[in-house]
């Protein structure tokens, strides 16, 4: 068995001298702020042992990876009446799509493209007032990290919602089919924010870790979700949790996983361990570029490839 702490630190070194970095995110103004040298990399297996290198302690946007959370937290509430609103197909278009919404009715194909997070932030705001969910949600990310100082990036926050024109067409969009219930505003409030909850990838990798052990988080021994909801998750991530870059990633890396702009990924080796990874450099599906890179070799040197 290589040794992971040795494996890790290595890649860590490899990623940080590669010229080819990708382009950081630009489109919400204060992630442009990112520092594109910086690479983290952080492995919790089922056990608790951790291995961590570069900047695998510093806090970085975690956006869209926030994502698996929210559903995992909607699943909870809802169970399996949550998919009446949102579909489990790839989209096979970017994270920002508009197109395929008029087309099937307002129903978003999948819980991680832009439309369809946003409908499961509906479902979680239901009856709810903004503040009162998102505290839910940001409760829920400490708790699943062992980390109350976990918090919400504001400037990012503010950020995004003066911008956020796109994402406030889509949500007005899904309102007119009665898929948003909410008052869009309070909706997409709620979605900004929990898109601008900082972690780092020990944090990250932590709050994973669930998906890696059942539902069950190992260092907790708390149920978070049933073994067979886990198991849905992770192939949804698999199949949807990289938009159209979804099909290359399982190809290259063999584990369900989730993107975000900020430049993390979040990869689940099931029965083993739970991965973190940030570069901010993304390709142009908007995905980590060295971060896909590093998680090829770690599964590639660990032998953690699900197929
Ligand atoms: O809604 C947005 O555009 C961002 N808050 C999140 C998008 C994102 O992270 C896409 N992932 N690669």
């Amino acid at each position: 068995m290589p040794d992971l702490d040795r494996v890790v630190r290595e890649i860590a070194d490899e990623m940080r001298a590669r010229p080819d970095r990708g382009t950081v995110a630009s489109y919400i103004p204060e992630l442009a702020r990112a520092d594109a040298a910086a690479f983290g990399l952080a492995v919790v297996d089922v056990e608790g042992r951790a291995a961590v290198a570069g900047d695998g302690d510093v806090p970085f946007s975690i956006q869209s990876i926030s994502k698996v959370f929210t559903l995992t937290l909607a699943l909870g509430m809802a169970g399996d009446r949550l998919w009446r609103r949102v579909g489990r197909e790839p989209s096979g278009s970017p994270f920002n799509s508009i197109v395929q919404l008029e087309r099937e009715a307002g129903v978003p194909r999948n819980p991680f493209i832009n439309a369809g997070a946003i409908a499961v932030t509906d479902l979680i705001l239901s009856g709810h007032q903004p503040r009162e969910a998102l505290g839910e949600i940001l409760r829920f990310m400490q708790a699943l990290a062992l980390d109350q100082t976990i918090a919400i990036d504001e400037a990012v926050a503010a950020s995004e919602k003066r911008t956020g024109f796109r994402n406030a067409a889509l949500a007005n969009y899904m309102r007119s089919f009665g898929v948003i219930e909410n008052p869009v505003d309070y909706t997409l409030g709620v979605y900004f924010h929990h898109c601008a909850i900082a972690m780092t990838c020990r944090q990250l990798a932590t709050a994973g870790l669930f998906l890696a052990h059942d539902g069950r988080h190992p260092l907790t021994g708390h149920s978070v979700i049933s073994a067979e909801r886990a198991r849905r998750i992770n192939a949804v991530m698999l199949t949807c949790g990289h938009y159209d870059g979804s099909g290359e990633f399982a190809y290259r890396v063999g584990l369900p996983g989730k993107s975000g702009v900020g430049g993390g990924i979040l990869a689940i080796a099931p029965g083993k361990a739970s991965v973190a990874v940030w570069s901010p450099g993304l390709d142009a599906a908007g995905n980590s570029h060295l971060g896909r890179i590093a998680l090829e070799s770690l599964t590639k040197r660990m032998g953690w490839s699900i197929f």
